[in-house]
């Protein structure tokens, strides 16, 4: 296995994905892990992570020297190549020409990191303000950028990138960090699907015979984990839909109907009122996000109580959730405030069942569809956050909003389906934008609120690209949407990438 030195760059869950789409299991842990818990008996290689401090700065996430001397074969990644540098007697300073996005590499030197690749020059992603200026001793210049910085260097086993490999912009990138896992002899037996037998005997042993409940959304997550426990406890297993009133047009039938060959024994509650009532007056989105958190989990908990002899609580966890929920300063959970784990097993003295707590989507996606055979509308549904269309009215949420946003939500996803876009596109929903804009109908005037289309193509939802439609398939949307939702009679497309803007409106 090869472990992840997190240093807090938002680019670390991208690390792992790459690695195990190479096959290799692998694992992130904070900085501060200690030395003698990284050199575990199956410990292959280690990586160490970009991030967003300077190696001089006090918050600084210095992990300990001695990670660089366990043995393995080590790669650091920016920040981590600064932090070797650094920690190893080079010099690392700020610099004017700082590198922002695409740069040019030009390599200098034969070297296994770069074994294969077809070119001395290519283009890699940089992100970074300092740079190496002076290498440790011993160390070789592998590579610089166009602008003569040092890009990357090596001594021994331990190699370093100045840029980012594990992005797509990065020329070759995947090659290498595939070169990195034949330098460390990495076993390449990772494979969800076969990890799937494992995981299914351990939750068997754990829940076999016992009551559960958990909750159901009818997303990708929380329904494969509900059929997993499913097939293994039957009747016992009491997964709980709750309808908070935010939901999309007929989402509770939806989820009914993907669900009937499955026999599962979905507990429906219709809160909507009670949510609505809560969200009175509130505009801003945190407060919004809070007050449905506390008023799922009071929902969920009366439901669950009603279970006799519950011992157990299935969670569709997945393990981007779970590194986010280890506190690293700096790192990206100060700008995710929305991850679902935690809050409620605590006070309700029931075991945790987290099925898929070390995979990733894609690969609980390959097991939803290849071994539990969950249909493709659930399996490839887009996701839809749990505050539901409440953070997709800018402003108070109130009946008749959410009747209007629902319904510019139906019309986009509906041309998506007919239109064949919906499998291309990531995520894809309406916004209700609080303000009116004139316009006219007919031969009147009109003064009527305005829908914002959002639509973006991602790999990992971390950074995302606006779709770029054939003019004659969003003009058709628009027109739709005029014509059929009442109170709109404006639509506007929103051309933001992620970073800056995210991918919901609030
Ligand atoms: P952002 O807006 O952060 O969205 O770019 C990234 C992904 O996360 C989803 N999202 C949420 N999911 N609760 C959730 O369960 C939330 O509060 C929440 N906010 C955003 C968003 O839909 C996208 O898929």
């Amino acid at each position: 296995m090869i472990k992840i030195i997190d240093c807090g760059s938002q680019l670390t869950q991208n690390i792992a994905r790459r690695i195990r789409e190479l096959d290799v299991f692998t694992e992130i842990v904070p900085f501060h892990t200690k030395p003698e818990d990284i050199k575990t008996e199956d410990l292959e290689g280690i990586i160490i992570s970009g991030g967003q401090f300077s190696v001089y700065d006090k918050e600084s996430p210095l992990y300990s020297k001695e990670v660089l001397n366990l043995g393995a074969p080590v790669l650091g990644i920016c920040y981590g190549q600064q932090s070797i540098a650094y920690l190893l007697g080079g010099k690392v300073t700020p610099t004017e020409n700082r590198e922002y996005g695409e740069t040019n590499i030009l390599l200098s030197r034969e070297s296994p990191l770069f074994k294969d690749i077809p070119c001395s020059e290519f283009k890699v992603w940089m992100s970074h303000g300092d740079i190496v200026q002076k290498v440790p001793e011993g160390f070789e210049i592998l590579a610089r950028t166009s602008n003569g910085h040092i890009a990357s260097i090596k001594k021994d086993n331990i190699y370093a990138v100045q840029f980012h490999p594990e992005v797509d912009h990065t020329e070759h990138g995947r090659e290498i960090l595939n070169n990195f896992l034949n330098i460390c002899d990495a076993e390449r037996t990772w494979n969800p699907e076969r990890d799937y037998e494992r995981l299914a005997e351990e939750t068997e042993e754990k829940i076999k015979g016992k009551v559960g409940v958990g909750g159901i959304s009818g997303g990708v997550d929380s329904s494969t984990a509900s059929v997993l426990i499913d097939n293994i406890v039957g009747g016992d297993y009491h997964p709980i839909f709750v309808n908070n009133g935010l939901l999309r047009l007929n989402e509770a039938e939806e989820v009914r109907k993907n669900f009937s060959s499955f026999n599962l024994n979905i507990n429906y509650v219709d809160a909507s009122e009670r949510f609505l009532t809560k969200l009175k007056g509130v505009t801003d989105p945190d407060r919004k996000r809070k007050i449905i958190g506390h008023e799922f989990i009071r929902v969920f908990e009366e439901e669950a109580r009603k279970i006799e002899d519950a011992t157990y609580l299935v969670q569709g966890t997945l393990y981007p959730d779970v590194i986010e929920s280890v506190p690293i300063y700096g790192s990206s959970s100060k700008i995710k405030r929305h991850h679902n784990v935690g809050g409620l097993p605590e006070n309700m003295g029931l075991e945790l069942v987290e099925p898929f707590r070390n995979m990733f989507k894609d690969e609980v996606r390959k097991i939803a569809e290849n071994r539990l055979g969950l249909p493709k509308e659930i399996v490839y549904r887009h996701p839809f956050p749990g505050p539901g269309l409440a953070i997709r009215i800018i402003g108070e949420v109130t009946s008749e909003k959410l009747d209007l946003v629902r319904k510019a939500d139906y019309i986009l996803t509906d041309e998506l389906k007919e239109r064949d876009l919906y499998y291309k596109i990531s995520q894809a929903f309406a916004v209700l934008i609080n303000a009116q804009s004139v316009g006219v109908m007919g031969d009147e005037g009109t003064y009527q609120g305005i829908i914002g289309l959002r639509v973006v193509t991602t790999d990992d939802f971390m950074t995302s690209d606006w779709y770029d439609f054939k003019k004659a398939d969003l003009t058709a949307i628009g027109n739709r949407v005029t014509n059929e939702v009442k109170g709109v009679n404006r639509v506007v497309y929103d051309i933001t990438q992620k970073p800056p803007a995210t991918i919901e409106w609030e």
